[in-house]
């Protein structure tokens, strides 16, 4: 069936399956890279949460002169000792909350939240995926991180060790300040040790989807290379094999019609297969020639 095709149309065929399998054969590599990307991306995200809250923590709470509008909780509020001003606390985890509230307003892409198993606040509460990472970061001190898909977003998870400033106000309620028993009691969230699991940082990328990496073929320069080594094929073949070709058919049908003296370019150390058959057909011709003169002798 394929004798009705040229050469220069089969091979460009092949090409473009060629190039079709090189491509699908990326494809499948850049899409298994995206796991690794956006993980990668996650934990920066991650790291950036971590040094906010250990900044808070270190100071044990930040005071603030006013509550902004939507961050209106806050710990403990003392006054100046006039009572002219008011100043409200906020602890680490609340202030990483209000950091994720505004996060995910203005976020384009990775957004978080801290949770736990024992969390304080019923705003703070994991998903499954969240809780299903907080027990195995509780069953082996050895995992770092835990990520999965889920619909259109991939969803990363870090633990969150307790530290000795930590213990403050999640190791024994006596320790613990005022404000905090008096806003939360002294059962949630405490008995901790250095090195317990104390919750995670949970943060959220959208998935990268096919699209997104069918994009990145999609630039000038790929499809510029693309179209380059379609023409040097093209070009390749047309002129070095198939234009040789047509010209040794048409000179082989001169010859067979009688034109034995024809010249036949011979380049007998040649590798190059079309100058074999060329050599061949000036072989066949020669011993044309001579049965010729033979027949021409006999009959004479
Ligand atoms: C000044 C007291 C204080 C200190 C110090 C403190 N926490 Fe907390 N922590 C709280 C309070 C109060 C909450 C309740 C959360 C809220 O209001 O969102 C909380 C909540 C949390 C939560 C979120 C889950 C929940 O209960 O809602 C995690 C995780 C957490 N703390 C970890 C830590 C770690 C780790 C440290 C040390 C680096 C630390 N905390 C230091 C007071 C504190």
């Amino acid at each position: 069936m394929f004798s009705k095709w040229s050469i220069q149309l089969k091979y460009s065929l092949i090409f473009i399956l060629t190039l079709a399998l090189i491509i699908a054969g990326l494809f499948i590599g850049i899409y298994n890279l995206k796991t690794a990307q956006l993980r990668n991306e996650a934990m920066a995200s991650a790291e950036q949460v971590i040094a906010f809250r250990a900044w808070v923590a270190n100071t044990g709470v930040v005071w603030v002169d006013h509550l902004a509008p939507g961050f209106r909780d806050f710990l403990g509020k003392r006054a100046n000792h006039d009572n002219t001003m008011e100043f409200f606390s906020k602890n680490p985890a609340l202030a990483t909350r209000e950091l994720s509230d505004i996060v995910s307003k203005t976020a384009t892409r990775a957004t978080f939240r801290v949770t736990s198993d024992e969390y304080r606040n019923p705003a703070n509460a994991p998903d499954r995926f969240e809780n299903a990472a907080i027990q195995a970061f509780k069953a082996n001190r050895d995992v770092k991180y835990n990520d999965a898909y889920e619909g259109a977003f991939y969803r990363y998870a870090q633990p969150i060790l307790v530290k000795e400033s930590c213990l403050k106000c999640h190791g024994d309620p006596k320790d613990a300040p005022a404000d905090v028993i008096a806003k939360y009691g002294d059962k949630r969230a405490f008995g901790y040790k250095v090195g317990d699991v104390r919750g995670i940082i949970s943060v959220k990328l959208p998935d990268i989807t096919l699209i997104d990496v069918l994009r990145t073929f999609l630039n000038p320069y790929t499809l510029g290379l693309i179209v380059l080594a379609f023409l040097l094929n093209f070009l390749y073949t047309h002129q070095s094999i198939i234009m040789r070709l047509k010209k040794l058919a048409q000179t082989t049908e001169r010859i067979a019609q009688g034109e034995l003296g024809l010249t036949l370019q011979d380049k007998p150390d040649s590798r190059d297969e079309v100058d074999h058959v060329q050599h061949a057909v000036g072989l066949l011709r020669n011993s044309v020639v001579v049965a010729m003169k033979r027949l021409q002798k006999t009959l004479s």
